[in-house]
């Protein structure tokens, strides 16, 4: 059994990463830790009274059975704790976005390489059926594709002040289009390779009572003609279905994230298919996560994909505040990084998902 470290007791914690571990077959919770203690006993309790700290500091010094640990933090605390873990040669599951910096996302880059760390995104929603129907799919629908997904998710509600309260800290320290577009930019990669070399986008408050903007309309333009618009709607009254449209010259298809339903129009002929809505795959995230620690690397959701989501993202915050189009230069020239911060999206050629989608429906 992998002894395991949570850090991090809050709402994806709870709804995703202690319900996994406690189910799993290849995890055991060693302690947990949360600044909040009433967080940290409720978790501890769930967890049959495993150790609970309030500093993780101290969690590291003190448990020494540890062979991995899980962050489900802001990205503004994660990335001093990442450090410390991989100094530690432990291995970590650390939550999206990894940082709100690309200045710190290259800090854990090179902390990665220096510890030769297993480090693994929570990027849990590019295990979906529908990202691996859709990769093995692209090819046939030719080049350049325009892609376009649409996501509303985190609705307003007034009665929830603590969900409100979490969210406005999201959109206050970083941003909706960093939080929920790395996810968006991540399994994007997975069905289109090619670098990004251009990004312009449009951010928008529809409440003054908000931290920051919670629409966003962004295009990121790729080498090879290729693009993807990104719609991001936080904090909306109702919320739209999150759809997925894929156009190229061969073919289309169009997939509703909350059904699950799509079309698909391709070589001339065209079907519905069914699949599975978007939603986290907790289980072939840790699946994978716990193949990472016994390879002694981590081959899926990593730090390089990571830092290339924070790219991206971090041109469309400079590109929203600036009215400018930002390119892989303009966004080093403008947070004062040296060398390219351009990074490729890796092809991923094995998914952890179902084999062979396309042809099995
Ligand atoms: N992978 C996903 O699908 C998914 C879903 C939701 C959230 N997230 C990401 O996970 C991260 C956390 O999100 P959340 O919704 O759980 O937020 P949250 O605010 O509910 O939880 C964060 C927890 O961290 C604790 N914390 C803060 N500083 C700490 C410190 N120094 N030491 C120990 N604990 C500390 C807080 O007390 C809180 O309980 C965010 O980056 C978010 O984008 C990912």
């Amino acid at each position: 059994m992998i002894s395991v470290g949570l850090i991090g007791c809050g709402e994806v914690a709870e709804s995703g990463h202690l319900p996994t571990i406690l189910q799993s077959d290849r995890f055991q919770l060693a302690a947990i830790c949360d600044v909040d203690p009433a967080r940290a006993k409720l978790f501890s309790d769930r967890a049959g009274g495993v150790p609970q700290y309030s500093d993780w500091r101290e969690l590291l010094a003190r448990e020494h059975s540890l062979d991995a640990v899980v962050l489900a933090l802001p990205p503004e605390i994660s990335p001093d704790v990442v450090v410390e873990v991989l100094r530690l040669n432990l291995a970590v599951l650390d939550e999206k976005p990894i940082a709100v910096s690309v200045a710190e996302g290259r800090r854990l880059l090179q902390a990665v390489e220096e510890h030769r760390g297993v480090y693994q995104i929570g990027f849990v929603l590019r295990y979906g059926d529908w990202v691996e129907y859709i990769r093995q799919l692209a090819p046939s629908l030719g080049l350049p594709l325009q892609i376009n997904v649409e996501v509303y998710d985190e609705r307003y509600n007034p009665d929830d002040a603590l969900h409100l309260a979490r969210i406005q800290s999201f959109i206050r320290n970083s941003s909706a289009m960093t939080h929920e577009g790395s996810h968006v930019i991540d399994y994007v990669s997975l069905w289109n390779h090619s670098p990004w070399r251009s990004v312009s986008a449009v951010a928008q408050q529809t409440s003054p009572s908000f931290s920051g903007p919670n629409v966003w309309n962004s295009r990121i333009e790729f080498d090879d003609q290729s693009t993807l618009d990104v719609k991001i709607g936080w904090l909306l009254p109702e919320l739209p279905p999150s759809t997925i449209t894929v156009n190229g010259p061969e073919g289309r298809l169009d997939f509703n994230c909350v059904t699950g339903v799509g079309h698909l129009e391709v070589g001339g002929g065209e079907q519905a298919f069914a699949l599975p809505p978007l939603a986290p795959h907790w289980e072939r995230q840790y699946r994978t996560f716990a193949d990472a620690i016994d390879r002694g690397s981590a081959d899926l959701a990593t730090v390089s994909d990571g830092v290339r989501a924070l790219e991206v993202t971090a041109a469309c915050e400079l590109s929203a505040t600036s009215g400018l189009a930002v390119t892989p230069g303009s966004l080093a020239a403008a947070l004062g990084l040296t060398g390219n911060v351009q990074r490729p999206a890796r092809h991923t050629p094995r998914s952890t998902g179902p084999e062979r989608i396309v042809e099995a429906r």
